[in-house]
């Protein structure tokens, strides 16, 4: 890596930032959108991963952030981490029925393929302690190892609280060759509910296994 990254939390003022580089990195999503709506959906994404996960990294070059890995891991009593979860979907309920993420018809039409999403993933995702929810590194700055150290931050936190594996739902249209280069395994394939209903045409969803003990960036 030949540029100066640094690393920090994610913070609710990463918002606008965070969701152009989701929007350049997903736009089979964004696609559905025109307009100002296309930057207010990312942010539901944005917030809505957020609401999925316990870990969020910001990795930073040039003053801004630059790439972002978000997570969900074993850390924390269930209770604790459901209460956090629940907060926070409603804090995205009332945001989105103040239309805070964009026309809210087109919204509730993702709401179907969303849930079935949902249920493909829960049957086709292996038992992990940890799990990828959200990862993506600003197009310019691709190419550059930022990803593989954002990817290596995690895996030492999921180490650190003792997981064993660490799994990532991702599909043919997004880069799931890096999850290959890195170590993980192709765990399961499937039809993708949501990223067909966006694309409009079958796409194929695969969830990604790493065996701890085998990431190619930490040995
Ligand atoms: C996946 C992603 C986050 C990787 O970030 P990145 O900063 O480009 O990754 P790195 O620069 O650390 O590259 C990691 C490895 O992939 C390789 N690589 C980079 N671009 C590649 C490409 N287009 N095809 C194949 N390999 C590539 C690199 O050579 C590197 O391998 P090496 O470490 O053995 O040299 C980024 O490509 C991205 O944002 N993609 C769009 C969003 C996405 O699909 N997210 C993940 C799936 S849900």
């Amino acid at each position: 890596m030949n540029r100066d990254i640094s690393f920090r939390h994610y913070r609710q003022a990463d918002l606008p930032v965070c969701a152009t580089i989701a929007g350049e990195a997903f736009p089979l999503v964004v696609g559905r959108f025109v307009g100002e709506d296309m930057g207010k959906v990312m942010k539901g994404q944005i917030d809505g991963s957020r609401a999925m996960s316990n870990y969020q990294d910001l990795a930073l070059a040039d003053g801004k952030a630059v790439g972002l890995i978000f997570g969900r891991l074993k850390r924390e009593p269930v209770l604790i981490s459901m209460c956090r979860t629940l907060k926070r979907l409603i804090l995205i309920m009332g945001r989105f029925l103040l239309g805070k993420y964009g026309n809210r018809r087109k919204l509730i039409r993702l709401v179907k393929p969303g849930l079935q999403a949902l249920r493909v993933l829960r049957r086709n995702r292996p038992a992990s302690e940890a799990e990828i929810v959200l990862f993506a590194v600003a197009q310019e700055y691709r190419g550059t190892g930022i990803g593989r150290a954002l990817m290596d931050r995690f895996v030492s936190q999921a180490r650190c609280h003792k997981a064993t594996s660490i799994s990532v739902p991702t599909d043919e249209t997004a880069s799931f060759w890096f999850y290959e280069k890195y170590g993980f395994t192709r765990w399961s394939e499937f039809h993708d509910p949501m990223e067909s209903y966006c694309a409009g045409r079958p796409i194929k969803g695969f969830i990604y296994r790493l065996v701890l003990g085998s990431a190619s960036g930490q040995e």
